[in-house]
């Protein structure tokens, strides 16, 4: 148990140095991930689908971004959201970094969808066949939404080390547009007209809470 709790803090450090690492590191080159080198073979494998990936990965670390900032109006008037302590603060930290490892992640070949769920769900979105056959032909394209998921996810750790509160919101915004636009691709392209209009006519809200 202790052994386990020191592990954790030990890969949180690493992970903490490697963030802030590549956070300086884009400033002055591209980081490895982005230099036109060949990727060498790796043994890495696909534990799960790109649907679960989201599920449990993207769509619920990215709330520690998306939920940090923000106002509620309640029984008790209006109540307003932002971090306040360290731990407030070291989520938001969380969330950003594992938004970038994602990128990586959703660069691993992998299928759309469970093989038990190969089904789309609403008319304007593509059934997992299609997506898989999108991202087979797209790769180039696929890639790039990913990496402008790391880039905007990495801009966060510089806004939390500010303390920037205003910055954090920017950022869940930010963050936001690069998950639709690939959504917009490679998961429901025919509903595309329908929330560009819809964004255009709100301020930002969140399309992927429907
Ligand atoms: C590189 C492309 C890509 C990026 C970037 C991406 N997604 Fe996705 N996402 C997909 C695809 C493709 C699906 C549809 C998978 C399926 O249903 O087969 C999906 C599905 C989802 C789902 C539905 C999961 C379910 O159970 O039906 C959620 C929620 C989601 N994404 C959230 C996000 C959030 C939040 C972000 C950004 C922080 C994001 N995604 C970034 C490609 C992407």
């Amino acid at each position: 148990m202790r052994q386990s709790r020191f592990l954790a803090g030990a890969v949180l450090l690493v992970a903490t140095a490697l963030a802030t690492q590549s956070c300086t590191r884009t400033a002055e080159a591209p980081t490895p991930a982005e230099a036109p080198a060949a990727a060498p073979a790796s043994d890495m494998a696909a534990v799960v689908s790109v649907r679960e990936l989201m599920t449990n990965l993207v769509d619920p670390l990215s709330d520690n971004i998306f939920d940090a900032v923000g106002s509620d109006v309640t029984s008790k008037g209006i109540v307003e959201t932002k971090p306040t302590t360290d731990e407030d603060w070291a989520r938001v930290r969380q969330g950003a970094i594992v938004l970038a490892e994602a990128s990586n992640l959703l660069k691993i070949p992998r299928k759309a969808a469970p093989a038990h769920d190969y089904v789309s769900k609403n008319p304007g979105e593509l059934a997992p066949a299609d997506i898989d056959a999108a991202i087979e032909k797209n790769r180039g394209a696929w890639n790039a939404f990913a990496n402008a998921m790391r880039t905007e996810a990495i801009k966060v750790l510089d806004v939390v080390d500010r303390k920037d509160v205003n910055g954090v919101l920017k950022a869940g915004s930010d963050i936001d547009r690069t998950c639709e636009a690939c959504h917009l691709t490679f998961w429901y392209p025919g509903d595309r007209e329908a929330v560009l209009k819809d964004r255009s006519s709100r301020a930002y809200t969140d399309p992927v809470k429907k």
